[in-house]
């Protein structure tokens, strides 16, 4: 049986003077999740937007006949567990973090746990996978960073399909139905070839929102996908 393949466009591409009929309208072109690129402009070199904007765009993040679409927030910010519980309250449904930007991994995934929320670790493109021998039971979500994290628009790293292939022997490995997410440089052209490594959620900003008809472009995606 195929997986069961999202995308979720970042809003880090969307127009921001629009953003609540942006989310609107790339869900009605297809859209799985809405992905949040949250940066601070410490653990990584940009600054985007906090929790009051999670909770402006969360009205907004419903299918045209009102089925409220998951919100996936990506906190690139150091310390974590503050933010973490603000996006919590904010209305996020899945929060995932760095480990290397806390202190205390496994109580930060308690954290975001706590407030009922879907929780996941992300791994920049030299990181190890190492972490996941300790909580990989306890967590929903692995994202992989196919790009250096900080801005859309950059080229997919390809060391990431070897790392996609690890995750997914992991995963398999657990048992657990966790989410295998890769983000960064994801365009129609290369988007079957991380599904062949073993991801099934995928991370598309500037291939998406750079385009004039959002839905061209995620049926082009799921169309190779499926092929
Ligand atoms: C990097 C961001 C980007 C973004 C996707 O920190 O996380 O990876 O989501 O950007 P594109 O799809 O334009 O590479
Ligand atoms: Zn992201």
């Amino acid at each position: 049986m195929s997986p069961t393949y999202r995308i979720a466009p970042s809003i880090l591409s969307a127009d921001f003077a629009r953003l609540g009929e942006e989310v609107r309208n790339v869900i009605a072109a297809g859209a799985d999740w809405i992905h949040f690129d949250v940066m601070d402009n410490h653990y990584v070199p940009n600054l985007t937007f906090g929790p009051m904007i999670c909770q402006a765009v969360k009205p907004h993040a419903v299918t045209p006949d009102g089925k409220p679409v998951p919100i996936d927030v990506h906190l690139m910010v150091q310390p974590v567990d503050e933010l973490a519980s603000a996006f919590a309250k904010a209305g996020a449904d899945f929060i995932s973090f760095h480990p290397d930007a806390s202190a205390h991994v496994h109580r930060s995934i308690q954290n975001i746990k706590s407030h009922g929320c879907k929780a996941g670790l992300v791994f920049n493109p030299a990181a190890s996978l190492e972490v996941l021998d300790w909580v990989i039971e306890d967590i929903d979500l692995i994202l992989l960073m196919s790009v250096n994290p900080g801005f859309g628009g950059q080229s997919f790293i390809d060391s990431t399909l070897r790392k996609v292939e690890a995750a997914r022997k992991r995963i398999e490995a657990s048992g657990k139905d966790i989410r295998l997410e890769v983000d960064g440089g994801i365009k129609e052209a290369n988007i079957r070839a991380v599904a062949n490594a073993g991801a099934d959620t995928f991370v598309a900003g500037s291939a998406i929102f750079g385009k004039p008809d959002y839905k061209a472009v995620i049926d082009t995606m799921r169309a190779n996908l499926a092929a």
